[in-house]
């Protein structure tokens, strides 16, 4: 299980986004673009114009998030635009198997979303239409939140899920991760981390991601 770290640019300065791409392209695996719109959480965000610039101007592969109503309609569109990776929420998507699909279509991987109270267990099945499983550990809308415990038993179910299933789905968390809490996702079995403010609030972003990676490296042993 190779630990992979997804800056998140939400806590980024929106002015300077090509320089706050660069300063950790050397150390991140992935950088983290929240999509929100104002209606399926209460904050508004960006959308396709700003990913298609940022694929052009960054060098690290785009994660996607979109926290938006009728996903269906709209996550192909951030496959096309060059996204590396598109997750859409359950709570939102209609025809998520549909949805999952055009998104690997379009040569992205696919990725599901689950909010703090949204069980894994419905979605057991549809594993092998997966590339990754995001478990929210904030409700989402904003940065800067403080990180929910009480996700972790469900961190713990998927994995032993992905594990007994032998699927090729990563598991990733997105919420409150610092370094304070790292260790616990990854003990828990996460094995992607956004983080938001505990990189882009860090004097040295590039620094704060090998702390991370650091730490949950040796917490996943
Ligand atoms: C919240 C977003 C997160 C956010 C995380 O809804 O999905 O990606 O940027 O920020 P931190 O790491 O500060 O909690
Ligand atoms: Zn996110």
């Amino acid at each position: 299980m190779a630990i992979q770290i997804s800056p998140s640019i939400l806590s980024a300065d929106f002015a300077h986004l090509a320089d706050e791409a660069a300063a950790v392209a050397d150390s991140a695996d992935w950088l983290h673009v929240d999509v929100m719109d104002n209606h399926f959480v209460p904050n508004l965000t960006l959308g396709l114009p700003i990913v298609e610039a940022l694929h052009k101007a960054a060098t690290l592969p785009l994660d996607c998030h979109l926290m938006i109503e009728d996903p269906d309609r709209w996550a192909p569109a951030y496959a096309e635009a060059g996204a590396g990776s598109v997750t859409i929420h359950a709570e939102a998507a209609r025809a998520p198997v549909r949805t999952l699909r055009s998104i690997r279509s379009q040569g992205a991987r696919a990725g599901l979303a689950l909010n703090p109270a949204t069980p894994i267990e419905p979605y057991a099945d549809l594993l092998p239409e997966l590339d990754m499983l995001l478990l929210m550990t904030v409700e989402p809308g904003f940065g800067g939140q403080k990180f929910l415990d009480v996700v972790l038993p469900k961190i713990r179910r998927t994995r032993e899920l992905i594990r007994d299933r032998e699927a090729a789905v990563w598991l990733q968390v997105d919420g409150g991760v610092s370094e304070e809490t790292i260790e616990r996702c990854a003990e828990a079995g996460a094995d992607v981390f956004v983080a938001g403010s505990a990189v882009y609030g860090a004097q040295d972003p590039a620094g704060a991601v090998e702390a991370l990676r650091a730490r949950a490296e040796r917490a996943a042993g």
